[in-house]
């Protein structure tokens, strides 16, 4: 099985039977308690972990980029069935943020030394393609040196390039999984698998560094699942990947459905790390919730990215897309300084650099 990770370190791709060993391998272990800890252990997860901090240090050092997350609306017209945000939870709280707030949310995190923003929200109507296009072209003016990441979910060809033009650097858009028929186990009928690689399609065409993304252990995912997620991401070359566990929502269809392993989590993060070398890859926050240090943990596993949040804290506790989320009351500032006292204690520094995809200075 090791000279399965060697031979995706040389060749940055696998065969769908060799993925599916690997996987299948690697799996049996953390279910047996065998992947951690990473250190002083011969498991597969290991070796993956070794390997793929090594690949993070040779592109990027020992650096951590920050990213200053707005969630700036919660009101969405669609209704995964994973999700807290989804249409059909009556129990939540909906805001909207406006330009203003969201401004004064770049203001704090520009103070704080943030050179990226995510905008990210739920598919919510109100904000039209000329109300975001509007948006991003203040926040690029007034903040010309950092980089504008949006995460607003599908939209059209026309819209994605009238945001590509008024400034918008990157777009992340998870593709949830590759599997159509797990697609839509997940999604209502009127979601379409189809439609969502379109729109990855679209964006990477577009020269948007773009993020596709899946969910370990989501309900009826399978290995063959993680698979097709591997070819997936192999075939598109994003260059960003959004990885983190599946965690139950109380009021989702889901709520009964058991939350996706850390170790299953990491060992497909240094998996990701291995096969795209360069790729700008979050320790996310459901990591960190489903087990205290898991970001560290996500570090050690080929991460280079997190991304705390700048969203008001009176917001905070409407934006559950899982229960037990973590950060919930944190200031941003308190945020920054613990992720950077954290990180500097497995060796890694949390930076100010804007951390665009060392892809994009090639071209
Ligand atoms: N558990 C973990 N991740 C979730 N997301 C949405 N709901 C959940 C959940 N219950 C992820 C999805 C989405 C991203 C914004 O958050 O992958 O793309």
């Amino acid at each position: 099985m090791r000279k399965l990770i060697d031979k995706l370190e040389k060749d940055k791709k696998l065969s769908y039977d060799e993925w599916k060993s690997l996987l299948e391998y690697g799996f049996k272990e953390c279910r047996e308690g065998k992947a951690l800890p990473l250190f002083d252990n011969d498991s597969l997860l290991a070796y993956a972990s070794e390997k793929a901090r090594n690949i993070r240090l040779c592109v990027f050092g020992n650096k951590v980029y920050i990213r200053g997350l707005i969630e700036y609306t919660n009101f969405c017209k669609n209704d995964c069935y994973y999700c807290g945000l989804r249409l059909g939870n009556r129990e939540v709280k909906r805001y909207r943020l406006d330009k203003e707030t969201i401004l004064k949310c770049c203001e704090a995190g520009y103070e704080l030394g943030f050179k990226t923003f995510v905008l990210q929200g739920g598919e919510d109507p109100y904000f039209t393609a000329e109300k975001m296009e509007e948006i991003i072209r203040v926040i690029k003016e007034k903040y010309p040196d950092c980089a504008l990441t949006l995460s607003v979910g599908e939209k059209d060809m026309e819209t994605y390039k009238l945001w590509k033009n008024a400034g918008a650097d990157r777009y992340l858009l998870r593709h949830e999984t590759a599997d159509k028929e797990h697609y839509e186990k997940l999604h209502p009928k009127d979601m379409s698998f189809d439609n969502r690689m379109e729109c990855l399609k679209n964006l990477k065409e577009l020269g948007f560094q773009t993020g596709c993304g899946l969910m370990v252990g989501s309900p009826y995912q399978d290995i063959d699942c993680i698979v097709k997620d591997m070819k997936f991401i192999e075939k598109l070359q994003p260059e960003m990947v959004g990885i983190g566990p599946f965690l139950p929502q109380h009021s989702t269809p889901f709520r009964d459905k058991n939350a996706g392993g850390l170790e299953e989590t990491l060992f497909i993060l240094s998996l990701v790390r291995i096969m795209l070398p360069s790729v700008l890859l979050p320790s996310t926050t459901a990591l960190g919730t489903v087990k205290e240090g898991g970001r560290e943990l996500g570090i050690l596993c080929g991460a280079n990215v997190v991304m705390p949040n700048l969203s008001p804290l009176d917001y905070r506790e409407s934006y559950q897309l899982y229960d037990n989320k973590i950060c919930m009351g944190d200031e941003a500032a308190e945020s920054i300084k613990s992720l950077s006292k954290n990180m500097a204690k497995i060796g890694y520094e949390v930076v100010r650099d804007r951390g665009d995809s060392p892809k994009m200075k090639l071209q």
